[in-house]
């Protein structure tokens, strides 16, 4: 049984990928999304391709924000599996960094019905990062026969569900609109940490020709990719210098990264001072490793 993980990608669903032993196989991603002649070919000529992560919109972690044409040929899939399905997990949905520019892509299920293919895709979202990591509530949509198969499924995995904490959620929120004010906030912290990070990136590197980085406009992270065999060494010079970055190859299946240089960079968390900290740190154990890799070259 295989998967295909558009990579970079999150760790987690590799993670859960590789615990059922199911095989992955990398696709990469362009600005669009990932590369569809791929996924196509794939999906509709091989019958062991049983499923797809997707993160559509503000992706984990370059940002990636699929593109409406991207969407279209996910729903127009014909998989030679009559049970593949695209994991549509779309955990950024409301993450924007900039709440004016709209970045809306077409509803799946809707398109995946127009298609023809209704129960194609299971389409995820969660509050872990709108509330508290670990005391969100996770939401699941999907057409009605699939809902009922999961929710007997879910009966035997879970007795008693937190109700309490649902209450609270729809008690605090009240309604998408509470949702997209509460982001609003989450924006304002998050956007001037997003925003120097990116701007001592290219005073410092955007000459240099040693790395490239995405400049999402929503979502958590920023995808940076160094010079080929770097990565790892970029990574452990920072934690022997007390920054600690996701591990490097975290971001593609099986922790391997082919190329050796793509790093998750997360500024969401540590407040502003640090972040400048961290990232000048950062950036000399680019420049340093790079000059190694210069050098032996
Ligand atoms: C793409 C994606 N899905 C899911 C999650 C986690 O959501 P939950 O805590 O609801 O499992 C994350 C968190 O980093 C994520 O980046």
């Amino acid at each position: 049984m295989k998967f295909l993980c558009p990579v970079p990608g999150y760790d987690r669903h590799f993670g859960i990928t590789a615990q059922f032993g199911i095989e992955m196989i990398p696709i990469p991603m362009d600005e669009n999304g990932p590369d569809m002649d791929l996924v196509e070919e794939y999906v509709n000529n091989d019958e062991t391709v049983k499923g797809i992560w997707c993160v559509p919109k503000y992706s984990n972690p370059t940002g990636i924000v699929y593109s409406e044409e991207t969407v279209k040929r996910f729903a127009a899939l014909k998989p030679a599996a009559k049970d593949f399905r695209i994991y549509w997990d779309n955990a950024y949905a409301l993450h924007h960094l900039y709440p004016d520019i709209d970045v809306d892509i077409p509803n799946i299920l809707e398109e995946c019905e127009k298609a023809g293919n209704p129960d194609m895709v299971y389409q995820f979202a969660s509050t872990s990062k709108i509330t508290f990591p670990g005391a969100g509530i996770a939401a699941m949509s999907a057409s009605e026969a699939n809902i009922e198969e999961v929710k007997y499924r879910l009966s035997w995995q879970t007795i008693g569900y937190d109700k309490i904490n649902e209450l609270r959620h729809v008690r605090y929120f009240k309604n998408v609109e509470g949702l997209s004010t509460h982001l609003k906030k989450h924006a304002d912290i998050m956007r001037p940490k997003f925003e120097a990070t990116l701007e001592m990136l290219d005073k410092e590197l955007s000459d240099l020709k040693i790395a490239s980085w995405t400049k999402p406009l929503g979502g958590y992270f920023i995808s940076f990719d160094a010079m080929e065999g770097c990565a790892k060494k970029i990574v452990a010079k920072c934690k022997e210098a007390g920054v600690t970055m996701t591990a490097a190859g975290a971001t593609f299946p099986y922790g391997l990264d082919p190329k050796d240089s793509n790093i998750r960079i997360a500024p969401t968390f540590p407040p502003l001072e640090e972040i400048v900290t961290a990232v000048s740190l950062f950036i000399t154990c680019v420049k340093l490793v790079s000059v190694e890799k210069l050098l032996e070259g």
